[in-house]
């Protein structure tokens, strides 16, 4: 396995080998925001990669929304692809490592992030993602499904495994076979929300 590290993401962006990129927001997540009311929550998107999810949450009026990633040219593009959003300082943008992050959250959304890093860091991510929740917040998203081999990223896993990691942290309001993946991941993915105890 390559080490998954600042250089590893940088580069494969730099050499245009960002296939996860959709180009545009994923719509089981749309989905699930558009049926949040409270414009203000505090929302974080970890391994944003581009930033589409954060662009149209901006553009569905969420105000306070940060993104973080490890590596600097996915922050870049996203500054070059949406001037005008950056004016409305509806999102603030981070370069670095989520895991020394420590800014607290309402709302954490998950998108191949999980998948992308080590394995063994799923009981770490896990762990942190409790940490920067507030009482009562919520980590949800999509986490891959199907079997987990070397040969990654990304990483899959299964419902039984993520339970494992999950259960003892958070109390699982879902985790099921999402029912609107886009197409090249239709079947491949689980729909998910994780609530933090108030
Ligand atoms: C598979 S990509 C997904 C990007 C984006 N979520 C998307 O769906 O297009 C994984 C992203 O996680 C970032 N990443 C990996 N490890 C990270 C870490 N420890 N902290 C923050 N970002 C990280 C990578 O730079 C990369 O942009």
């Amino acid at each position: 396995m390559p080490t998954l590290d600042k250089d590893y993401w940088e580069t494969r962006y730099q050499q245009g080998e960002a296939q996860w990129d959709m180009g545009s927001a994923s719509t089981a997540l749309i989905h699930y925001c558009q049926q949040l009311d409270k414009k203000d929550l505090a929302i974080l998107i970890p391994g944003c990669g581009n930033g589409h999810e954060a662009a149209a949450l901006c553009a569905m009026g969420f105000t306070n929304i940060t993104i973080i990633d490890i590596a600097q040219s996915p922050i870049d593009n996203f500054k070059a692809n949406n001037p005008s959003l950056l004016e409305t300082g509806c999102v603030k943008l981070i370069c670095g490592n989520f895991f020394t992050h420590t800014q607290t959250y309402d709302l954490i959304i998950e998108q191949t992030f999980f998948c992308a890093l080590p394995p063994s860091m799923r009981p770490p991510y896990a762990a942190h993602m409790h940490q920067i929740l507030k009482p009562g917040a919520k980590l949800m998203g999509l986490l891959f499904n199907f079997p987990l081999t070397e040969a990654g990223p990304p990483f899959g896993g299964s419902e039984e495994e993520y339970r494992q990691y999950f259960e003892p942290l958070f109390a699982i309001k879902q985790l099921e076979k999402c029912y609107n993946s886009i197409k090249p991941r239709e079947g491949r993915e689980l729909f998910f929300i994780l609530q933090k105890a108030a």
